[in-house]
């Protein structure tokens, strides 16, 4: 069967043809980041509002480009939380219609059941039992994966996301949005060594995670020094990323011991970190372990991971003309495959 998914939870608009046989068609993508960049952040409003404008043209592109016949669509999975609401129902509300006007059911998608699949895109896919590592701007966790759709949040931040650090640290040393990318672009050029920033709740038993206290230690480190030089924002850029990074790996590899995981899943915007990514695979490697990434574009939002999710879900497909768009949506609270298709 082939699915097409529509990805719009925050500032991408993400369109995707999976077939179940053949893998991935075809893909496209459109970033809002120009948009928001003057802003300094994303405006739910705006994001709304060039989904609305794009979603359709893209469409047509993406399947004239490809040769793919809109016929050859046997259901549309969409992006149903969580996320912006607005941009959500933007997506839901176009994913439904299409789905009507073709007779096919829809399937809704949790976003970061998206993220946690990516890496199933790739050639050499992991397999079931897993652990994830997943990293937004919006969520930071460890989840026991037992099976599709079986979760368990073995950790989460308890105040900022990964992605969210990267972003409000990349503010403070006056980098563009998105900060992530340009933030790691920076600390290259540093040395990691040169701040002495915490690791927080990293001396603390258990597998949650806390980045709001690294800001401020940031922010604190910034005022001390009068005006700041190239050489000093890319040291702090190079210790603000290797706390944020050492903090993700001594839980990663923490969750590991405690479940016995030998395959480490990871995904989200902040996977596309080089440094992470590194650090992950030789640490995980040297315990006898394998790291599965999504490619580059994969990690951040993208199509494609809800096109593949909508496929694995088809079961849960549904001809009911209602669509929802949740903007908080555990992903502790999704079902494995047998108890969705009854749902
Ligand atoms: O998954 P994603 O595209 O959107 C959400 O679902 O949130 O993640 C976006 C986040 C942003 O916070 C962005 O700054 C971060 O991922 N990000 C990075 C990198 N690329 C994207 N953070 C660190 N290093 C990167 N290379
Ligand atoms: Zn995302």
């Amino acid at each position: 069967m082939r699915v097409l998914g529509i990805e719009t939870s925050c500032d991408e608009t993400g369109l995707a043809v999976y077939d179940t046989e053949a893998g991935l068609l075809a893909h496209s993508l459109h970033s809002q980041v120009d948009l928001h960049a003057v802003y300094g952040g994303v405006v739910p409003e705006l994001a709304s509002r060039d989904h609305i404008v794009k979603l359709a043209p893209m469409l047509n592109k993406l399947l004239i480009d490809n040769g793919i016949s809109k016929d050859s669509i046997g259901a549309v999975a969409y992006t149903a939380g969580p996320g912006l609401t607005g941009a959500l129902l933007v997506g839901a509300g176009f994913a439904r219609s299409l789905a009507y006007a073709w007779a096919v059911p829809v399937v809704p998608v949790h976003h970061m059941e998206g993220h946690l699949l990516a890496p199933l895109l790739e050639p050499e896919p992991p397999e079931f039992p897993f652990l994830a590592l997943l990293v937004s701007g919006g969520h930071s966790m460890l989840v026991d994966v037992k099976a599709l759709g079986d979760y368990r949040i073995l950790g989460t931040t308890l105040d900022d996301a990964a992605g969210e650090a990267f972003d409000k640290g990349a503010k403070l040393l006056g980098l563009p949005y998105p900060g992530g990318p340009a933030l790691a672009r920076l600390a290259e050029s540093g040395d990691p060594a040169a701040y002495a920033f915490p690791r927080p709740l990293c001396k603390k038993p258990g597998l949650d995670l806390s980045f709001s206290g690294l800001k401020t230690a940031l922010v604190i480190q910034v005022k001390k020094i009068p005006e700041l030089s190239e050489r000093n924002r890319a040291d702090l850029a190079a210790s603000y990323q290797q706390a944020i990074v050492d903090s993700l790996v001594i839980k990663s590899l923490r969750a590991a011991e405690l479940t016995g995981a030998k395959r480490l899943v990871v995904a989200g915007g902040v996977g596309a970190n080089r440094l992470l990514r590194a650090r992950l695979q030789s640490d995980f490697a040297a315990r006898g372990g394998q790291v599965f990434y999504p490619r580059f574009e994969f990690c951040t939002d993208n199509g494609a991971m809800i096109a593949l999710a909508g496929a694995l879900r088809a079961s849960a497909a549904s001809d009911d003309l209602a669509f929802s768009a949740r903007a908080r949506w555990p992903i502790s609270e999704l079902s494995p495959l047998s108890e969705a298709s009854h749902g």
